[in-house]
């Protein structure tokens, strides 16, 4: 009966919308063009879809604000591979499939667009302040994007980044013997998620301003903490904001939202502090300097960009580059203290790369597959982004369901990362599954995909890249027994709880 209904649906939505599957059609992408002819409706993609407003109270009552990534794997086993749903006024239909993925983003179009976060783009219309290249779409995203390419993303830039990023490493590193040498235990136990959230700004920073904040000293600079604490307050308050409107918020003057125009404030009085002393030191500086200046000082003086379209996106770099990093550096030590016998083996990796590239860090950087196998596996498991979004610019077809142009579709990143019929025994932390032959078609998309991919992306593995280099040559790293740690949605994936972690020297000359 069902199978009948299917299939005088599927027949009266061929009809009506003259969407035979057939050979004559070729604008509509689809997984198995020869596995089923029969194409079912938009309205038949199971799921709960009906009623926002009772699925938004659902979704609280489950806590759904911080399980949003396990109640998308929960849809996933009770509906399958595709599902639509709608949580408050926000719809979307959710796949989970490699395959899948590759329709998605063929269909993305020239102008990829994500879902908005409406919270950030109300404070930006609520200061009068310009969007950045993260919440820019069309025309003005991509004139922007391509310039910024060149500066931030591009593959030589690597030469410039790379000394920068591995002063702060190796500052970082002192940092620990330090802590590990006033604790008179010769080791030091602790939660690292503070040192390295300054680790991660100190060395973006760095890249973007050519200029260190000092977070690697021991007194910190209240300007600097400031901004940290902005930064954790504005992830915080940005997921309530997902499901209502921060518009309805801001007019019954509710909390969450003064927070997080607080939050934003602080987080452009900082760039506009750094952006302001560039200034001056370019207006000092006589003659052509031969050091890399970071890429705001590049952007400014290579004037293709208006400065208030500088300052938007690198303030917006500058948001999105620290919690990102350091929480997946956070993850990637608990996950080597969990595994000792893999952490030996990338010590190795590391250390015969030492020796190969005669310490040259750039080259050092091509031979440490097994590490950077470390990082996607981190980012299989705990992807920052729990799922990547598109409104796709056509008509698709996805598990034999049609998809009209302009829907949202999300790629479910996390529930990807743990499935079995993706990953095999993916609950296992394995870096090698990276450097096997099997195919990795669109399964490693921690970074996102194509032209609207993380920006940030080359300054983000080098960054930690480096970090596990030093880290590994200097430290053993430990973890309390019998402490598993889940994770939390705001925003970003966080621990649920503190991940304490042991450092211990391995060379006692340290
Ligand atoms: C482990 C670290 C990081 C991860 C996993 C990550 C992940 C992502 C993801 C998934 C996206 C969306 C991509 C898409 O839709 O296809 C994104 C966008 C973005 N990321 Fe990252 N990111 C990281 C670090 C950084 C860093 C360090 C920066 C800045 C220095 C940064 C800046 C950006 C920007 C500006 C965008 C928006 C790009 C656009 O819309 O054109 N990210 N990131």
């Amino acid at each position: 009966m069902q199978l009948l209904s299917v299939i005088l649906c599927s027949l009266l939505f061929s009809f009506a919308s003259g969407m035979r599957c057939s050979s004559s059609m070729p604008v509509i992408r689809q997984a198995y063009p020869e596995s089923s002819c029969i194409v079912r409706p938009f309205n038949e993609i199971p799921g709960l879809w009906k009623n926002g407003v009772v699925n938004l109270y659902n979704f609280w009552k489950l806590d759904g604000f911080k399980n949003l990534h396990r109640i998308m794997l929960q849809n996933f086993n009770t509906y399958g591979p595709i599902y639509r749903e709608k949580i408050g006024y926000y719809e979307s239909v959710n796949i989970i499939k490699p395959e899948d993925a590759a329709i998605l983003f063929k269909a993305e179009g020239h102008y990829p667009k994500r879902l908005k976060v409406e919270a950030w783009t109300s404070y930006r219309d609520y200061r009068n302040r310009k969007y950045g290249v993260l919440l820019k779409n069309g025309e003005d995203w991509r004139s922007n994007r391509v310039i910024l390419n060149k500066e931030v993303i591009s593959l030589k830039m690597l030469e410039n980044f790379v000394p920068l990023l591995d002063e702060v490493g190796q500052d970082f590193v002192a940092r620990v013997h330090k802590k590990i040498h006033r604790s008179g235990q010769n080791k030091w136990t602790t939660d690292l998620s503070q040192e390295l959230f300054k680790y991660a700004l100190e060395s973006v920073s760095s890249v973007l301003y050519g200029e260190r904040l000092g977070l690697m000293l021991d007194y910190i600079d209240p300007e600097a903490q400031r901004f940290i604490d902005c930064i954790t307050l504005m992830f915080k308050t940005t997921s309530p904001m997902l499901y209502i409107p921060p518009a309805l918020l801001r007019n019954i003057g509710a909390k969450v939202w003064r927070d997080h125009v607080e939050a934003w404030d602080g987080i452009f009085n900082q760039a506009d502090r750094c952006i302001q002393n560039i200034y001056r030191q370019l207006r000092q500086e006589t003659g052509e300097s031969k050091e890399y200046p970071g890429v705001l000082a590049s952007l400014l003086l290579l004037d293709k960009l208006s400065i208030e379209d500088i300052k938007a996106s690198v303030t917006e770099l500058m948001a999105g580059g620290v919690d990102t990093t350091s929480i997946t550096l956070l993850w990637t030590l608990y996950e080597l203290a969990r595994h000792p016998n893999l952490q030996e083996e990338l010590r190795a990796e590391v250390a015969a790369a030492r020796a190969e590239s005669q310490g040259d860090m750039l080259d050092m950087l091509k031979r440490i597959p097994l590490v950077k196998g470390a990082l996607k596996e981190t980012l299989r498991l705990h992807p920052v982004a729990v799922s990547l979004q598109r409104y796709i610019a056509e008509d698709i077809i996805i598990q034999n369901y049609h998809i009209p142009a302009g829907t949202l579709v999300q790629l479910g990143l996390y529930a990807m990362g743990r499935d079995p019929k993706v990953f095999f025994r993916p609950e296992q932390y394995q870096p090698s599954r990276w450097l096997r032959t099997e195919t990795q078609y669109f399964k490693s998309l921690g970074f996102g995909f194509g032209p609207r991919q993380c920006l940030g992306r080359r300054i983000a593995e080098t960054e930690m890249q480096i970090f596990l280099i030093h880290m590994l040559e200097n430290f053993r790293i430990e973890k309390q027994r019998n402490v598993e740690v889940q994770s939390t949605f705001e925003l970003i994936l966080l621990p649920d709880k503190p991940i304490i972690l042991t450092l211990k020297p391995l060379h006692v000359s340290q």
